[in-house]
């Protein structure tokens, strides 16, 4: 199984460089498509949808089995490549794992290494919050920079800066970073940022720290509040999760626990666009709905009947969406930029013209080329695209270039009139779980070709 990243624009070649399953580069000058979803459009989705574990809650909840010595029992475990990954780096630091149904167990007894191969770090960004984890239990850590979907500049500087006022010695060579400390001392944190990954990071490390560690404009991301929980069930005295500042007080040890990770609100959108832009009528189960309240505004503003149930929303689609007002994508409660693709997708067939703000990566409007294959209007200055609905999208051939804006083309390919094909859908088994056969359920001609 090889790894393609795609550059787009190049039909006949997937890409000159292609990655193998130990994660290292192999040139190619012509590569056959290896994987591609095929999808014939126009079929109003109808039916429900069962929503899965989150993947942006569960691998730092992962991370954070290596803080306490035992067996761990991480419930509604979603089965994802990025969560294989992880389970790879946890069993690189010693950790055993054995998936049993819908939970993943991880044995997290005895030595912890302190050591994550670079071939495993670079494919994913939540790698990096093994760093405060690691560091707490074992006082160093040697990693390299984290990969994950390409958005533009991914920088750690948030997690250094925060690490290194808990007590961390820290250096850099090699394309390696070394971390060392006796033990970690809380303190005082404000993030420039609320910066999701540096939070967890932060929290990962202070559990253990000597002393209180408050973070001030902290993520308030559900996630966020997952992982406390977590954190709280293995012994730790976490308090503030979901609000702008979060205290820590440090403990000596943790005990291992069992836990039921949070349902995936983008998943959840996911499916919530898929059935608003194709015109049907869905229900999505097993999922928050305050957790998508920002979402599911725009898409009552767009003409979409909503219904909210205690962990189900019904979303029934007007005959045809009209663009809301401007969206700006913004950090929790905000709309989420996560969903950004997705609504951009969206909007592609709606009556009107949409504008979105992309606020928080550099570069998240990848999947626009491939939209404009399929006859989408867009156009990109900077961070705002502004899509201009046309009656129809046509199906034709496009490439995946990253988890959302390879949803983003599953939601184009569902909507537009006659076949669609994607390519490296291996993006998309990042973060969903049986996204076919769930849409397939749902009435999609979609079938994926290996
Ligand atoms: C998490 O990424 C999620 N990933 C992302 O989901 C999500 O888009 C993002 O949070 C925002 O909600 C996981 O949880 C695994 P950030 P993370 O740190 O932690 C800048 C998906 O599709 N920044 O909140 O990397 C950064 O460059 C993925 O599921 C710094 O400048 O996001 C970005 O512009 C994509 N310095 C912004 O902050 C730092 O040290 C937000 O990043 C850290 C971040």
């Amino acid at each position: 199984m090889f790894f393609l990243p795609a550059i787009a624009g190049e039909r006949n070649r997937i890409s000159k460089n292609a990655y193998n399953d130990n994660g290292e580069t192999v040139h190619y000058q012509e590569v056959r498509r290896l994987e591609q979803i095929v999808i014939n459009g126009g079929t109003p989705l109808q039916g429900s949808v069962r929503i899965h574990g989150a993947k942006n809650a569960v691998l730092p909840i992962l991370a954070a089995t290596v803080l306490a010595d035992g067996v761990h029992t991480v419930k509604n475990c979603p089965r994802l490549s990025d969560v294989s990954i992880t389970e790879e780096i946890l069993k690189s630091l010693g950790a055993k794992t054995v998936r049993r149904e819908d939970a993943l167990v991880v044995d997290a007894t005895g030595e912890t290494g302190s050591f994550i191969p670079e071939k495993l770090m670079r494919k994913l960004r939540s790698s990096v919050v093994f760093m405060g984890a690691v560091l707490a239990k074992t006082g160093r850590v040697k990693i390299s920079a984290p990969g994950g979907c390409e958005l533009g500049p991914r920088p750690i500087d948030l997690h250094l800066k925060a690490l290194s006022l808990l007590g961390a010695e820290i250096y850099e060579e090699h394309g390696y970073l070394e971390l060392y400390a006796k033990r970690l001392t809380g303190c005082h944190i404000h993030l420039d940022f609320p910066s999701v990954g540096a939070t967890e990071n932060v929290m990962l490390a202070g559990v253990l720290a000597e002393g209180e560690t408050v973070i001030t404009n902290a993520a308030r991301e559900p996630e966020i509040c997952d992982l406390a929980n977590f954190l709280n069930a293995c012994g730790a005295r976490v308090s503030g999760a979901g609000t702008s500042s979060i205290r820590i007080e440090g403990v000596r040890t943790l005990h291992p626990a069992s836990y039921t990770v949070m349902p995936d609100r983008i998943a959840a959108t996911t499916y919530l666009c898929a059935a608003a832009a194709t015109g049907g009528e869905v229900t999505v189960t097993h999922m928050e709905p305050e957790h998508i309240s920002a979402v599911l505004s725009v898409l009552s503003d767009c003409g979409c009947d909503i219904t909210c149930g205690k962990n189900t929303v019904h979303l029934k689609a007007p005959e045809k969406l009209s663009a809301c007002g401007a969206i700006r994508t913004m950090p929790y409660p905000g709309f989420p930029t996560d969903a950004q693709s997705l609504m951009l997708a969206t909007l592609c067939v709606a009556r009107g013209t949409g504008l979105i703000t992309e606020t928080i990566f550099e570069s998240r409007f990848k999947p626009v080329p491939e939209l404009s294959r399929m006859g989408a209007k867009i156009s990109v200055s900077d961070r705002v695209a502004v899509i201009r609905g046309v009656d129809a999208l046509w199906g034709a051939e496009v490439c995946a270039e990253d988890l959302r804006g390879g949803a983003a083309l599953v939601i184009a390919g569902l909507c537009a009139r006659g076949k669609t094909v994607i390519h490296n859908p291996c993006f998309l088994d990042r973060g969903y779980e049986a996204l076919e056969e769930n849409l397939a359920a749902l009435g999609a001609d979609i079938k994926r070709y290996r």
